[in-house]
């Protein structure tokens, strides 16, 4: 007997570029029935704002909308909350597709989608145009080569962790700077890695600002932004 469930979807849709997004996921976004998009608690949907172009107007929108906390809790129970009303579309045999800011399984909150819906239900993952991909390009810096090791940092962890990591990686991108700027900007001041970083936000985007990382004024970092040291600057060069 065939599964007349619908199937899940996370589509990874670029980093904000509108051509940036994936053939597979621009044909999935116009048939879909169901999309659904994280957002926050208050304010637009990046997600959907990428997508909006291609969305048909007809389709049932679920809005995703999580509380910013640092705890596990609020977030687990609002996963679970909308984890069950997705589940309900796909019972009802409509595919629904979640649309994921760059690539989903790259600190993509679909997958916390996919960790509760994939054992019972047909999950399908769309990689898209990941945000790493697209600051490097605009920045015109490349990432690695031959056997550097690239390490993929996010800004909010603890200081003296993050200076050993950049201490023993051949480059690296810092993510989700936003409110942890002064500390990423001391941190790479601590080993003299600040005079070559690049800071890059909203890539790709209309509002996109690149420039050297010493020029960023204090707690001027959106969420959407990011930090590159390259080959050459850290570690062993
Ligand atoms: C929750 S992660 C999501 C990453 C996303 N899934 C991806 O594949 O790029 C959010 C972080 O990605 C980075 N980011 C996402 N889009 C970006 C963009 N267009 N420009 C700069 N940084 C971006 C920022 O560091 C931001 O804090």
């Amino acid at each position: 007997m065939t599964d007349q469930r619908g199937v899940l979807y996370g589509l990874g849709i670029g980093p904000g570029d509108q051509e940036l997004i994936t053939l597979k996921a621009f044909r999935i976004l116009q048939s879909v029935p169901v999309v659904a998009y994280p957002a926050p608690e208050v304010g637009d949907s990046l997600a959907r704002s990428i997508a909006a172009p291609h969305l048909s107007g007809e389709q049932t929108e679920i809005v995703i909308r999580m509380p910013m906390t640092p705890g596990n809790f609020p977030a687990n129970d609002a996963y679970d909350r909308y984890g069950t009303e997705i589940a309900g579309h796909l019972d009802a045999g409509r595919d629904v597709a979640v649309l994921c800011e760059g690539d989903p399984f790259l600190y993509g909150s679909f997958m916390y989608m996919y960790q509760r819906l994939s054992g019972e239900y047909r999950a399908e993952v769309v990689p898209g145009v990941s945000s790493l991909g697209a600051v490097a390009a605009v920045a015109g810096r490349p990432l690695v080569s031959r056997n550097q090791v690239l390490s993929i940092l996010p800004a909010p962890m603890d200081e003296e962790e993050l200076e050993q990591q950049l201490a023993k990686t051949d480059a690296a991108a810092i993510m989700k700077v936003g409110r942890h700027l002064e500390k990423v900007k001391r941190v790479l001041a601590r080993l003299g890695l600040d005079g070559g970083a690049t800071y890059v936000e909203h890539a790709s985007m209309p509002n996109q600002k690149i420039m050297p990382l010493s020029e960023v004024p204090a707690d001027a970092a959106p969420y959407f932004s990011m930090v590159l040291v390259c080959p050459g600057e850290v570690g062993g060069g």
